[in-house]
């Protein structure tokens, strides 16, 4: 695994939260450290929060992309923040306007070989790409990366949103493996099986807990109790399985 990409196809169901909960327990379930590619061309979701008063001007995707043409992976990486003192999370901060999105375009064509660079010196890249469809939607990277996770929650509108973006994206990767919907908070208020027969594919799931999403999203230091919440725990069944290989998807 060297890029995981998380989107969704509706509403917010949590892919900036399990892409940041992602990268925190990467390091302690793989022994490599985890960048976190904040690749939103709506906006970030994590300037404000897990990075807020983190940021220096010289980090970030916009700083990236003006200093450096052609950057190799020693410049993404001095481009990143790190988010816990050892540099096991790093985090490349995304854009705080939507009208920068249109200058990124280089960077995420870049973006697979970069991260196969980056996966020689103990780096997995995992990226938060937003919900689909938007104009400047990082396209390549959707189709080219080793794993497309779409967030879902479990709601009839988001569903059907879904079931439509699978369309669209396992068409647009094949032949590689078909995007796995990741139900964010099964049983609020369909179950993941239940998901799973609307969609006709495998999906993956992540507990949803208020107070562990809120603390990873305000970036606050963790604690032992935080490390043992059920957002995290649920987050390091993810990592495994994503390092296993996701289901196996069939196309919708
Ligand atoms: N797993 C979760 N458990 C609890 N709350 C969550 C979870 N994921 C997201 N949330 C909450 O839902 C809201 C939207 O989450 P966010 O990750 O920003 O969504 P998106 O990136 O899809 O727009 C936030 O308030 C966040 O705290
Ligand atoms: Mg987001």
């Amino acid at each position: 695994m060297t890029c995981l990409v998380l989107c969704s196809a509706s509403g917010a169901p949590g892919v900036t939260t399990a892409a940041l909960a992602l990268t925190w327990v990467w390091p302690q379930v793989t022994d490599r450290r985890a960048l976190l590619v904040d690749a939103d061309p709506s906006g970030s979701g994590l300037l404000g929060g897990a990075l807020a008063a983190r940021v220096a001007t010289e980090a970030g995707v916009l700083a990236l992309a003006g200093d450096v043409r052609a950057p190799d992976a020693a410049d993404v990486l001095a481009h990143t923040v790190a988010l816990d003192p050892d540099a096991t999370r790093l985090v490349l901060p995304g854009i705080s306007d939507p009208v920068q999105a249109r200058s990124l375009a280089a960077l995420w064509a870049a973006l697979p070989d970069l991260a196969s660079d980056l996966h020689h010196q103990a780096t997995d890249v995992i990226v938060d790409a937003g919900r689909v469809g938007h104009a400047e939607e990082p396209t390549g990277l959707l189709a080219e990366a080793d794993a497309l996770l779409l967030a879902v929650s479990p709601t009839v509108p988001a569903v059907v949103a879904t079931a439509a973006a699978m369309r669209r994206l396992t068409a647009l990767r094949a032949p590689r493996p078909t995007p796995v919907p990741l139900v964010v908070g099964e049983r609020h208020p369909y179950t993941a099986r239940e998901v799973e027969r609307a969609l006709r594919t495998p999906v993956a799931t992540l507990a949803l807990e208020t107070p562990a999403a809120d603390a990873l999203n305000a970036g606050e230091a963790p604690t032992g109790r935080w490390e043992r919440s059920v957002l995290l725990r649920s987050a390091r069944a993810l990592a495994q399985s994503v390092l296993a290989g996701l289901p196996a998807g069939v196309a919708p």
